[in-house]
């Protein structure tokens, strides 16, 4: 009998979860500002974000993080509501302003101390933690100071990942410099749309090359420094499909730009030599800084990117989300199988890839088999890539709880969790009970 037919409880080939096997990594993701509110509390600085926010006309309804899900007070419940998904890990970011409210200098106590029992609340739960040290919140005072347009920003950020390396390294299962340098570079300054919101294509190039540098040196200092854990960078990336022949060439333009622009200086050394993508300022030494080697890769997967000169659209056979985005599994496993192809990579955590839908609570309930859709199809696709010889470790779900959705505030809801804002209530939507009982039976083998 074929073994790709027999599905399991969770709709899953036995197959597929075979082959991501039962030490595989099952997580959900959060980010600081997303989800933690309190901005104004306990000493924090503020940050590029509450900034934006507070900006009219930035986000969606002026929808601001000063409250979101209130996760800094309610930590130790969101803990247990984590436990009881069943997952063995969790990605959060760490809020730098949080931690060192001007971005250097003097460290807040009480932010460091939020970290550390989050961290501790997670090992106490049986819960690997995975931190990232930027999630796009740089503290405003680094901003005023020119941002990631400035170099000395790097050396600021090289300074508070050792601190927090130092701190958390010892108990931490994994951690990430950046979290998808691409919106900070293009997103925050060439297009505005997020914080700090610059319009200047040069500027935002050079952010790129500062942000990498930021990570090369942060990795040297946290290397210094005895951190422990493994060290890496999230990139988010898309496989990108031309529409006809005749868009090939805007295909590799569009891929040189948001994959390889990232991924060739960190695994390389180099950038793409593309005739549309001028290079940045490079002093000497960055690129072999950049090129540390990485203990592992992250990689975020939401939809392809579809190059069409004509703007054809793409086919969408499986639908759009609620953000617009094509439903586009297939596009995980191209993307992986490629990059296995042209670069030697290490180990690699989906540590983003969900789903925003309308939801809406109805009599304790919601049901969301769209996301529950979304969510098998994309891990089918994974599993197909790592039967094709991809390292992939684990795969974390975006997100653990609806939450701020940056510039479309709370109006889209990615969560396996419900929250009602106005009374913070968390419910589980039936895709988080399915969750649940998929990563049991992946753990059965
Ligand atoms: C990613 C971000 C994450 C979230 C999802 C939907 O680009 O890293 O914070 O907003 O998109």
């Amino acid at each position: 009998m074929d073994m790709k037919t027999i599905s399991t409880a969770s709709g899953l080939s036995a197959e597929a979860l075979r082959t991501l096997g039962q030490d595989f990594d099952w997580g959900v993701a959060t980010a600081a500002y997303q989800i933690e509110g309190a901005a104004f509390e306990d000493g924090r600085g503020p940050s590029i974000w509450d900034v934006f926010s507070h900006t009219p006309g930035k986000t969606a309804n002026g929808d601001t993080g000063d409250v979101a899900c209130d996760h800094y007070h309610r930590r130790d419940q969101d803990l247990d509501l984590i436990a009881s998904l069943g997952v063995g890990a969790y990605r959060f970011s760490i809020s730098w302003s949080r931690v060192q409210p001007l971005g250097q200098g003097a460290w807040n106590p009480k932010g460091l101390d939020f970290y550390e029992r989050l961290v501790d609340g997670l090992l106490a739960r049986g819960v690997k933690p995975h931190a990232t040290l930027y999630h796009w919140d740089l503290p405003q005072a680094l901003q005023d100071q020119g941002g990631w347009g400035a170099r000395d920003v790097a050396y600021r950020f090289a300074d508070y990942a050792a601190e927090i390396g130092r701190r958390l390294g010892d108990r931490l299962a994994a951690l990430a410099t950046h979290n998808e340098p691409w919106c900070t570079a293009q997103l925050g300054h060439a297009t505005g749309k997020f914080a700090p919101g610059l319009r200047d294509a040069a500027l935002a190039r050079q952010v790129s090359h500062h942000l990498l540098l930021s990570h090369g040196l942060a990795l040297q200092a946290m290397r210094a420094a005895g951190t422990a854990c493994p060290l890496g960078i999230v990139l988010n990336m898309s496989s990108v499909t031309a529409a006809t022949p005749d868009d090939e060439g805007l295909a590799r333009r569009e891929y040189a730009s948001f994959v390889r622009w990232y991924l060739e200086p960190l695994l390389l050394g180099r950038y793409p030599a593309h005739p549309a993508l001028p290079l940045p300022e490079i002093a000497d030494g960055d690129l072999a800084l950049i090129r540390a080697p990485l203990d592992f890769l992250g990689i975020n997967y939401y939809t392809r990117i579809w190059a069409s000169q004509q703007g054809l659209p793409p086919p969408r056979l499986l639908g759009v989300n609620d953000m617009g985005w094509e439903v586009y599994p297939e596009g995980l496993r191209e993307l992986l199988v490629g990059l296995q192809r042209e670069y030697r990579l290490p180990p690699i955590w989906i540590t983003e890839n969900g789903m925003p839908c309308a939801d809406s609570l109805q009599d304790g309930r919601v049901m969301d088999d769209a996301r529950i859709d979304y969510v098998r199809r994309h891990l089918q696709a994974l599993a197909e890539a790592k039967a094709e010889g991809v390292d992939v470790r684990g795969y974390f779900y975006w997100s653990l709880m609806d939450n701020f959705e940056w510039d479309s505030g709370y109006a889209k809801r990615f969560g396996l969790v419900h929250v009602d804002y106005a009374t913070q209530q968390r419910t589980l939507k039936d895709s988080a009970h399915w969750y649940r009982e998929l990563i049991e039976e992946a753990r059965r083998g």
